[in-house]
C-alpha cells in the first residue's frame, strides 16, 4: 500500500501573522467620519489575496537567518532598487545635503507598534507593519482603479465606485494612501519610507503607461520588440514594483547584508512580473464569477496586454484594431478570436515561467527554511491561480 502524500504547507508558517491582518488594517483605517469609515473598511469586509503582505511576512521570516549588516547610513540612490524610466527629480537625490543627513534611527522603538501575537519570533514589529502598508498601498490602487476602469466588481463584491460612488471611491483611497504614510513615518526609516513613496508614484506611472498601447499614439502601429518592452515596464510600474520594493524594504527592516536585499528585491520583480502576466492571462482564459470581477475587461478597456502582444507579433492585421483600442462594433470579438488562435496565451504562460523561475534562482543561496519554501511555493501558486 502506497503511503498518503504528507501534507505540507510552507505557508503556514505565516498563517497565524495573518489572522491579524485584517483586524489592524481595520484600526489603521478608524475615522470619526461614519461614511468614510465605512467606504475606507469596505474591502477589508471580504479578505483579498494577501499576496503582497503573505510575501513580506515570508521574506521577513526567509531572511532573519541570512546574513546581517547594520545599516549605519541610508544607501546611495543608485543602490535603492528605483529602477524607473522616470528619473527622480533631483530636489530628491543625494546631492540634496538633507537626505544624506537623515539620521539612522532604529527600525522600531517597541512603542510603534504592539504586538498581538505571542510567538512572534522571527517578524519584527515592523515587519509586520510593513505588511499591512502593502495591502492598504495596493487596496487604495484597487479603489483608483475601478474609478479608472468603470468596474463594477471587486473581491466578489460591487467595487466601492458602484456601491458608493466615484468621488467617494477616490476620497477613500486618497484615505488609504494617508494613512499608509502615516504607518510608514512610524517605522523611522528614511529608506524605506523612500522605497514605498516610490511605490506609490510608479503605480501612477504604471497606469499612465497603460493610457496608451504603445509608447507612440498612432493610427496602425506595427508590432515592434520595443512593443513588449513597453508592456513590461509599464508592468513592472503598475505591478511588480509594489512587489519587489516592499520585499525590499522587509529585508532591510531585518538588517539584511546588501546581498539579501538585493536578492530579495529581485525575487519580488520576477515574481510580480510574473504576477501581473498571469492576470492577463485570466483576464482572457477564466470568467467573472470566477474571478470576482469582470472578466475580458482589457480588451474592453481598449487594452492590449501580453497575451494579445504576442499574438499580433504573427499577426499584423491586429495592429489595426490595437490602434483604434478595439472600439469598433465586433472588434473585441474579433481580437479575442485571434488571440485565442494564436499562440499569446501558451507564450504568456512561458514568459510567465521563465520570470518565476528566475524568482526562485535569486533566493537560491538563503538558508534552508520553512520561509524559504514558503517564497519557493508563492511561485507555484502564481502560476497555478485562477483568480
Ligand atoms: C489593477 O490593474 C490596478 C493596479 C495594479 C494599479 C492601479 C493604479 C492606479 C489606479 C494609480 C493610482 C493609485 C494610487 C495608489 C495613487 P487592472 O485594472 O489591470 O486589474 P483588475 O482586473 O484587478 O482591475
Ligand atoms: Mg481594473
Ligand atoms: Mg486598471
Amino acid at each position: 500500500k502506497t503511503e498518503p502524500p504528507i501534507s505540507f504547507d510552507p505557508l503556514r508558517s505565516v498563517a497565524k501573522e495573518m489572522k491579524f491582518l485584517t483586524k489592524n488594517i481595520r484600526d489603521l483605517l478608524g475615522s470619526g467620519h461614519p461614511m468614510l469609515d465605512k467606504v475606507a473598511k469596505y474591502y477589508t469586509q471580504s479578505e483579498g489575496k494577501y499576496v503582497r503582505p503573505m510575501l513580506v511576512l515570508l521574506m521577513s521570516r526567509a531572511t532573519a537567518i541570512a546574513p546581517k549588516e547594520t545599516r549605519s547610513q541610508i544607501s546611495p540612490i543608485s543602490q535603492r532598487g528605483i529602477d524607473t524610466p522616470f528619473a527622480i527629480p533631483s530636489i530628491l537625490n543625494d546631492s540634496n545635503p538633507s537626505a544624506s543627513q537623515l539620521l539612522p534611527l532604529t527600525a522600531n522603538d517597541g512603542l510603534l507598534y504592539e504586538s498581538t501575537d505571542p510567538d512572534a519570533e522571527n517578524i519584527l514589529p515592523s515587519q509586520r507593519r510593513l505588511a499591512e502598508i502593502t495591502e492598504l498601498i495596493h487596496t487604495a490602487s484597487l479603489l483608483h482603479d475601478d474609478v479608472i476602469d468603470h468596474s463594477t466588481a471587486r473581491r466578489g463584491m460591487p467595487s466601492a465606485n458602484l456601491a458608493f460612488s466615484n468621488k467617494l471611491a477616490v476620497l477613500a483611497g486618497d484615505f488609504l494612501l494617508g494613512r499608509a504614510s502615516v504607518a510608514l513615518a512610524r517605522l523611522r526609516d528614511p529608506e524605506v519610507t523612500e522605497l514605498l513613496a516610490t511605490v506609490i508614484a510608479n503605480l501612477v506611472e504604471g497606469e499612465f503607461m497603460q493610457l496608451r498601447n504603445t509608447a507612440k499614439d498612432e493610427k496602425r502601429p506595427v508590432w515592434t520588440p520595443e512593443t513588449l518592452t513597453y508592456y513590461l515596464q509599464k508592468t513592472y510600474l503598475k505591478s511588480a514594483s509594489l512587489i519587489s520594493k516592499s520585499c525590499r524594504a522587509a529585508a532591510l527592516l531585518g538588517q539584511s547584508s546588501p546581498a539579501v536585499v538585493e536578492a530579495a528585491y529581485a525575487y519580488g520583480k520576477n515574481l510580480g512580473l510574473a504576477f501581473q502576466l498571469v492576470d492577463d492571462m485570466l483576464d482572457y482564459t477564466e470568467s467573472g464569477a470566477g474571478l470576482g470581477k469582470p472578466a475580458g475587461a482589457d480588451l474592453e478597456l481598449g487594452l492590449a496586454t501580453a497575451p494579445l502582444l504576442f499574438a499580433w507579433e504573427s499577426m499584423p492585421e491586429l495592429g489595426t484594431l490595437v490602434g483604434r483600442k478595439f472600439a469598433n462594433e465586433g472588434d473585441v470579438e474579433q481580437a479575442r478570436t485571434l488571440v485565442l488562435q494564436s499562440s499569446g496565451l501558451e507564450q504568456t504562460r512561458a514568459l510567465a515561467q521563465s520570470y518565476v523561475d528566475q524568482a526562485i534562482d535569486a533566493i537560491k543561496d538563503f538558508p534552508p527554511s520553512e520561509a524559504k519554501e514558503g517564497l519557493e511555493e508563492m511561485c507555484t501558486k502564481v502560476m497555478k491561480r485562477r483568480k
